[in-house]
């Protein structure tokens, strides 16, 4: 049996908490971000402006990704006036770890006193005219893992049985994000998040099945988090960077180091939407 219930979440909230220099009880901060594959620079910001990190190895029960690409640390700090917890780095059901403990380090988050949540990804684009690059305000997700976070027991103090999953993606904060994303004179692209357990890339067949099921972008991680923060009550804004055209839409063949330089490339761009959204989500 893995050790991610509520004992385990609040002992790494403390942990956390006290290796962050945080004193005392209150909120360390209410707005977090999840950064995905090469998107990480956001967090290297706060802490080049004092923010405080921990590694997520020596926080108690955190999970540690084995993904290259991807750093695993906890940061804390300040961006425009506003605390922001931000994960650099996250770790994905393909690894090997369970639904469950992908969502722990949301939980703990939560415990933290995080109540608005971005979640960003890389992702492969499906969504007629999308190129390389374009950034995706993720409105709904299909998850199609096979698996969901929230099997077992239910912890009521998590959150209730069977949560409402009708506003997923907060149409709130969505406004918000179109709202800057307009201030900076950025195009943002909307659709559906497909969320696959991974780790192959699909196969072309698959992807006009997504397409046909409604889906704009295609990955492998996001879908657990957000009905984990669901399940918390926690609001959430949902951020695709497509990397790279879904398989079979192009005609190259699909790769991490792809994925990777397009994030890259893609970087200011996003950090710059996400460093300006931080504060009005406060
Ligand atoms: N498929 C799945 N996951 C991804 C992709 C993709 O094309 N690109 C980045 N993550």
């Amino acid at each position: 049996m893995h050790s991610t219930g509520h004992p385990q979440v609040q002992a790494a909230a403390a942990f956390a908490r006290d290796r962050l220099g945080e004193r005392g009880e209150g909120a360390v901060a209410t707005v977090g971000v999840v950064l995905g594959s090469g998107l990480g620079h956001v967090a290297d910001v706060v802490v080049d402006n004092g923010g405080a990190a921990v590694e997520y190895g020596t926080i108690p029960h955190f999970p540690t990704s084995s993904v290259e690409g991807h750093k695993g640390r906890l940061v804390a700090g300040s961006v425009g006036g506003a605390r922001v917890l931000l994960m650099q780095g996250r770790v994905h059901r393909y690894e090997g770890y369970t639904a469950a403990q992908v969502v722990f380090p949301v939980r703990v988050l939560h415990a933290l006193g995080v109540r608005r949540l971005i979640v960003t990804n890389a992702a492969g684009g499906i969504g007629d005219g999308f190129v390389p690059g374009d950034l995706m305000l993720i409105e709904d997700h299909l998850n199609l893992t096979g698996d969901n976070p929230l099997v077992g027991a239910n912890d009521a103090r998590f959150g209730p049985r069977f949560p409402d999953m009708s506003d997923a993606y907060s149409a709130r904060l969505r406004e918000e994000a179109d709202k800057v994303a307009a201030e900076r004179s950025l195009a943002l692209r909307r659709g559906v998040y497909a969320g696959l357990l991974g780790p192959s890339y699909e196969t072309p067949a698959e992807i006009r099945m997504l397409k046909t099921l409604g889906a704009h972008a295609v990955g492998m991680s996001t879908v657990h988090e957000v009905i984990a923060a669901n399940h918390l009550g926690t609001e959430v804004l949902g951020i695709s960077c497509i990397t790279n055209l879904a398989a079979g839409i192009s005609k190259v063949k699909l790769s991490h180091d792809e994925v990777k330089e397009t994030a890259d490339r893609v970087g200011q761009a996003f950090s710059g939407l996400v460093l300006q959204l931080i504060p009005r989500l406060a």
